[in-house]
């Protein structure tokens, strides 16, 4: 009996038989030809490397346990001891504790680059400067890097270039191809895209930084497992179809808070007087994707309520899935930046990140226009 399954099953095995020492000597000398180890390789979180990798038009692709060990594999390719690292100050909370707690004691050193001076990057460049890490649209203020710029102008520093695409997803932007060296996502959010998968994913231009996450993934333990992959596979077949919906719906809301006497604030690039607007216009092939935030008067008591009464945005601190959910980045994604950063980033007390979902957006409405009043 031959069985032809559709869909790749899930090969929930940590390990792969062997025949004998020639079957292993053919593993060895043909990379690809077979499996040996999860760890070092499996054919679910291939199938979905692979995919991701062919979508952003890359070299080659690992998929990790995390999107925080798809950074940490994103800059342990470009960077050892003694270097520095460029960031965006504009970052989710969790890239910039990684580079101040953790990388940093491993001697790799960074400096935080104003949104503003992205594009001028020579006075921050040192000797020993490697990377750039900056999102397409940074977390939670969805402020838009223009990645052609910013490749550009790493390349003449003779730097190369991350970038986080996470809230854009390939679907809107495809950083590679406008000169980023490498992309990655934290999978959990719009790859994944239903709130019930951890992973991330690293793809690299070229095939050598390819090897070097390969060989980062396999010795440092990254890997995703079989399980996780093959849902996050199941979850990028709609991708395309999610951005669409999810982008759709994040404008009709964008559009409606502006008018809310309660919100003092709207980031959202698809709104026309967003200072990128554009640029997110030309950079996202017309879709804005499904985060944006808002900002409430300054009291912990007035986003409480607001969090209370609404009913179709539950405080969880995530994104991207197709259920609307709402987050609190003072308090979650952005809680161990020094209170001058939070400042100077404009996260305040009264600033709440929505990740609006898929649902019929009159319901979406309906539910904020109450909880606001
Ligand atoms: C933009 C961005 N990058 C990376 C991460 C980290 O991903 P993970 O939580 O999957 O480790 C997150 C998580 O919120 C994120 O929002």
């Amino acid at each position: 009996m031959h069985i032809h399954p559709k869909i790749t099953p899930i090969y929930q095995t940590s390990v792969f038989k062997f025949e004998d020492l020639n079957e292993l000597e053919q593993y060895f000398g043909e990379p690809g030809s077979r499996y040996m180890y999860s760890r070092n390789g499996n054919p679910n979180s291939d199938e979905l490397a692979e995919a991701v990798n062919q979508w952003e038009g890359g070299a080659g692709a690992i998929a990790t346990g995390s999107g925080m060990a798809a950074i940490f594999a994103a800059i342990a390719a470009c960077c050892q001891a003694g270097d520095h690292v460029l960031c965006a100050a504009d970052i989710y909370g969790g890239s910039s504790s990684l580079l101040n707690q953790e990388l940093s004691r491993m001697g790799i050193a960074v400096t935080y680059v104003p949104f503003e001076q992205l594009y001028e990057l020579g006075q921050f460049v040192q000797p020993t400067t490697r990377v750039v890490l900056a999102e397409t649209m940074s977390n939670p203020l969805l402020r838009v890097a223009d990645l052609q710029r910013l490749a550009t102008e790493c390349h003449q520093q003779g730097l190369k270039l991350i970038v986080d695409n996470t809230f854009a997803s390939p679907v809107l932007t495809r950083p590679l191809a406008l000169g980023a060296d490498l992309v990655m996502h934290s999978v959990t959010k719009y790859i994944a895209g239903h709130s019930d998968v951890t992973a991330g994913i690293v793809v690299a231009a070229d095939p050598e930084l390819a090897a070097r996450l390969k060989q980062i993934s396999i010795l440092y333990g990254l890997t995703l497992s079989p399980m996780e992959s093959w849902l996050a596979v199941r979850g990028l077949k709609t991708l395309r179809l999610r951005m669409r919906e999810h982008s759709h719906n994040a404008l009709a809301i964008a559009r409606f808070l502006q008018q809310q006497p309660a919100v003092r604030a709207v980031y959202y690039p698809g709104l026309a007087d967003h200072p990128q607007h554009a640029l997110a216009q030309a950079q996202g092939g017309g879709l804005f994707g499904g985060m944006l935030s808002l900002l409430l008067t300054d009291e912990a008591a007035v986003v409480n309520r607001f969090m209370h009464q609404s009913q179709r945005f539950p405080f969880a601190p995530s994104l991207a899935g197709v259920d609307s959910s709402m987050s609190y980045p003072l308090g979650t994604s952005h809680r161990y930046l020094t209170p001058e950063q939070q400042e100077q980033l404009g996260i305040s007390t009264g600033l709440v990140r929505l990740s609006v979902g898929i649902e019929p957006v009159e319901e979406l409405l309906a539910d904020l226009e109450q909880a606001l009043r």
